[in-house]
């Protein structure tokens, strides 16, 4: 089918490369024309595994443009997969989709499919409809479907390629026939629903998530009180299949381009509506302080951080992405700074995007071991494998003073025993805790 997908973002663009692996004749189009630059020159924009490979491979199906009449002319189906950035109160800025909406109503001149992917609140595609019938320049329909994406960064290929679910919305059959044609060789359980309904399981589902997310690190904050182990308990949740295994990882809280913004946007509709989401609210609240839980760990250690060298490991808010959106680093590296400290980083792939977001001096080094040599204290921010596979002892060896403030339980308790390094990490307790505590 002759596809066009709006945005070269996560989105846009793993949607466009596995459209086009199998089989559609997909354009992408943008209005960034260095980003269209790079991608007609085989290059990704994102750093995303799997992705430059999907795309060499699929290049006769692939055309990149700035052009949006060519590409929205003859399209079958059009998706729209631009961003939805968080406003200043919280809700989401649609000025993208409505400026996509736009271009479409003004240039479609056959019958075709607007497929709303981008994450866009409940009721947002009705309105999208009125708008484009409203501006419409030619006599064709314009159908408007909602499907939303689930993939995560990092795995984005193939969470797409693979499925959990495809969720289609719509108000009539036709366009629900034709998204079934688009996806028929994906293997994935494919629910066809109320337009509302397929915004909201967006919606509902990274809610829920980020809530998990939430929930476990208040768990884990008391398992520190009471002298519990958040892994152990965990672990022994997740053999209940209601609980589920997955999105139990204790840590600093969760950041990305997704669940704040999402959490935010979904609480914002309630209260706009005169309602009142009070467990997504305690999520968000939850959420910001857990970000701070080093800070605090570290005044048990130092009573200021004047001249103190801080190796700080992992910068992105997760692994496998080189994306820095809300990560907990953003707040905590400033903060340190701020008191004095001297911070050195270390991160495999975000250190660029870091630099552009945070001008304060800093060191970045090439290893672990450059990072935390010599350091007073080391914190985790990021769970890299780097880090995970990383021998403890050299902790000890290099650091002057071996502290480790792990903020993503990259290590077993057990590999700290027999050692001169105080391990302190989320919901459990902290080994050799007070081998180096400043009275
Ligand atoms: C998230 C969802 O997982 C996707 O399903 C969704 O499609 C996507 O948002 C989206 O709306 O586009 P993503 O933000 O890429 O994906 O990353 P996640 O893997 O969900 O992680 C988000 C944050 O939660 C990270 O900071 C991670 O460290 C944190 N997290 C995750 C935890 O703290 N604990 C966990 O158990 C899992």
């Amino acid at each position: 089918m002759k596809i066009t997908v709006a945005g070269t973002g996560y989105v846009g663009l793993v949607t466009g490369a596995c459209l086009a692996s199998k089989g559609h004749q997909v354009t992408c189009v943008d209005v960034d024309e260095e980003k269209i630059k790079l991608l007609n020159q085989g290059k990704s924009p994102i750093y995303e595994p799997e992705l430059s490979e999907l795309m060499e491979q699929n290049r006769h199906n692939l055309r990149f443009t700035t052009d949006y009449v060519s590409a929205y002319r003859d399209a079958e189906v059009i998706f729209i997969g631009v961003g939805t950035p968080e406003k200043y109160d919280g809700s989401a800025n649609l000025s993208y989709v409505y400026g996509v909406a736009k271009q479409i109503a003004q240039t479609a001149e056959r019958d075709c499919v607007v497929v709303v992917k981008s994450t866009v609140p409940i009721g947002t595609n009705d309105k999208i409809e009125s708008y484009i019938h409203d501006k419409q320049a030619h006599n064709v329909k314009i159908y408007i479907a909602s499907n939303p994406e689930f993939l995560s960064q990092g795995t984005a290929v193939r969470d797409t390629l693979h499925a959990s679910r495809i969720v289609i919305g719509v108000t009539d059959s036709y366009p629900a026939e034709v998204l079934q044609k688009v996806y028929e060789k994906f293997e994935a359980p494919k629910l066809v629903v109320e337009r509302r309904s397929a915004e909201m399981i967006k919606y509902a589902s990274n809610d829920f998530l980020a809530l998990k997310i939430s929930y476990v690190n208040e768990i884990a904050n008391l398992c520190e009180i009471v002298g519990a182990d958040i892994e152990e308990v965990t672990e022994g949740m997740g053999f209940d299949q209601r609980i589920g295994n997955q999105f139990l990882k204790a840590g600093i809280g969760y950041g990305g381009s997704c669940f704040p913004k999402d959490t935010k946007a979904l609480n914002w509709l309630a209260n706009f509506n005169d309602n009142e989401i009070r467990t997504i609210k305690a999520a968000i609240e939850v959420n910001e302080n857990q970000k701070f839980k080093l800070v605090k760990k570290a005044k048990k250690y130092y009573n200021d951080f004047l001249f103190l060298n801080i190796a700080v490991l992992g910068c992105t808010f997760k692994p496998g992405t080189d994306d820095l959106r809300e990560a907990p680093s953003l707040v905590n590296v400033p903060l340190f700074i701020e008191d004095g400290a001297k911070v050195r980083v270390w991160d495999p792939v975000g250190v660029e995007n870091f630099k552009k977001r945070i001008p304060e001096k800093i060191e970045y080094c090439g290893s672990i071991e450059e990072a935390i040599a010599g350091a007073d204290l080391c914190l985790i921010l990021t769970e890299w494998d780097e880090v995970k596979n990383f021998e403890v002892k050299k902790f000890e060896k290099l650091m002057k003073c071996p502290i480790i403030l792990d903020g993503r339980n990259c290590y077993r308790l057990e590999q700290f025993e027999n050692t001169r390094i105080t391990y302190d990490s989320i919901g459990r307790k902290t080994v050799n805790a007070d081998l180096y505590t400043e009275k």
